[in-house]
């Protein structure tokens, strides 16, 4: 049944190897094997950069090194750099593109390789996944990549060719080009640069080859969520990628997160279990479907719980569809759970320390890290992409981890990031990353944010002093 996601989690491919180091440290996965080229396909306006930058956020918080190579980029950077040095202007109007420019057709191609050997020279040094963001349109630039990408022990190359024929995504698509302040557009009116930029894309359709060498590895995305084929794809990264590409679309929609309402454990400043909300925490699950209704109107939206009594609680007054799902519970604190951090400081001094000092790889005693919860919630997040509106009624360090993938927020920070109780955060994705509202009802609750400590030395006192007093009153 794959519209129940709880069956999704259950079938979720074996997390990358880690590695337990000493105090419950986990190690890196070893990613050191994959070494991937994706070269992007297809004309101006196809949403190539908008798919390398959702592919790369995704691939990252799966702790794979990867890089945007875009030539676009390359090539203004470079005339800038001309600019400064002689003061010469390039040209980059709509005829810059034009095949039967030679001059300007011997620059692109030469941009083309250079950014492919920066490319090439970056997965050398260690990278897993260079994306190739070019329209790499016609046979003869593929054949070239593919014939340089052969003398490279260990790399694998895969086209991903971006095919949209949807007048309403392409005009989308050139506004966003024109009003984004596109550095190829800055002197000129909005009218002149969307003229142009019209322009520059019947240029390259006149040359445009689309992907059918039966011997290339390529995924071809139709109107992105509309079809998707995939050739010659072997291997669990690039299947994973495969994946990940056809659960992606367009349709405008909202994703909200919300903690549970204030529970009994968190009153107490314990951490963990299975406690019943609080006075306070119930009164949120009454007010919460008057604030998602004034929201989305009448519009669909399915509520996700965990299978802890704190956010089923929460859900219970919502008149929504409901999904329960394993992946979603908090992050497992193993032999802590029931604990004040207060206690967990007394017992296991050197683990507490171990946490503060870094707190992403810090894994609980018989329990899990922030590292182990991120890989156990990518059936959630390829869930979450291919969904509409959807409501996630979650816990403190699980909304951390959602929330940092949508925003792309760098590991270190990931686990300090404030989820506070009592409020609604809504992100609204757009062409790239996504619009963020937050709205916090006014029913009082604890703070259970605990700050990252100035200085810890393992097995000396927190500078923070007792558990309690992080749990200050909000409101
Ligand atoms: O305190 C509430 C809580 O959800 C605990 O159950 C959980 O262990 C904790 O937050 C996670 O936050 P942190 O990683 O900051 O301890």
């Amino acid at each position: 049944d794959e519209s129940n996601p709880s069956k999704i989690t259950s079938q979720a491919a074996t997390p990358p190897r880690s590695v337990v180091g000493i105090g419950g440290k986990v190690e890196k996965p070893d990613y050191s094997e994959a070494k991937i080229i994706l070269a992007m396909v297809g004309l101006p306006a196809r949403g190539k950069s908008y798919l390398s930058n959702k592919l790369m956020r995704y691939l990252k918080w799966l702790e794979y090194d990867v890089k945007v190579f875009n030539v676009g980029q390359l090539r203004r950077s470079r005339a800038n750099q001309k600019r400064e040095q002689s003061g010469v202007k390039e040209d980059h109007t709509a005829s810059y593109f034009s095949h039967g420019n030679e001059e300007a057709n011997r620059r692109r191609e030469q941009l083309a390789h250079d950014s492919l050997e920066m490319l090439i020279q970056w997965l050398k040094d260690g990278g897993n996944v260079g994306i190739h963001d070019a329209t790499n349109s016609t046979r003869e630039r593929r054949a070239y990549i593919e014939r340089r990408v052969a003398k490279e022990k260990g790399m694998a190359l895969i086209f991903l060719e971006s095919v949209c024929d949807d007048p309403e995504v392409i005009a989308a698509n050139v506004a966003l080009k024109v009003s984004m302040g596109d550095p190829d557009y800055k002197d000129m009116s909005p009218e002149d640069a969307k003229r142009d930029f019209l322009r520059r894309i019947k240029e390259y359709e006149a040359v445009y080859e689309p992907v059918t060498e039966p011997h290339l590895s390529y995924f071809k995305i139709i109107n992105v969520g509309e079809q998707a084929t995939v050739c010659r794809i072997h291997g669990y990264l690039q299947s994973r990628v495969a994946f990940y590409l056809m659960n992606l679309h367009l349709k405008p929609r909202s994703i909200f997160f919300s903690r549970h309402g204030e529970s009994q454990y968190n009153v107490e400043g314990k951490i963990g279990g299975d406690a019943d909300l609080s006075e306070r925490g119930l009164k949120y699950a009454n007010a919460l479907p008057d604030l998602i209704r004034d929201n989305i109107g009448d519009a669909p939206l399915t509520v996700w719980t965990s299978t802890l009594r704190r956010t089923i609680q929460t859900a219970s007054f919502l008149p929504y569809p409901k999904l329960t799902w394993k992946s979603l519970d908090e992050l497992d604190a193993g032999v802590c759970d029931g604990m004040t951090y207060e206690e967990i400081e007394l017992a296991y001094p050197d683990d507490f320390a171990n946490r503060d000092d870094d707190k992403f790889n810090y894994r609980y005693r018989g329990g899990e890290s922030y590292r182990d919860v991120v890989l156990r919630l990518e059936p959630v997040i390829m869930e979450l992409e291919r969904q509409e509106n959807v409501l996630v009624v979650g816990h403190q360090a699980i909304l951390r981890c959602l929330y940092a993938y949508f925003h792309n927020l760098p590991q270190a920070d990931l686990p300090y990031i404030k989820i506070p109780l009592h409020t609604v955060i809504k992100l609204t994705p757009k062409a790239y990353g996504c619009d963020e509202e937050r709205y916090t009802l006014p029913i009082g609750a604890v703070d259970t944010h605990r700050p990252k400590p100035k200085t810890t030395q393992p097995g000396s006192p927190s500078k923070l002093g007792t558990g309690r007093q992080y749990y200050a009153e909000n409101i």
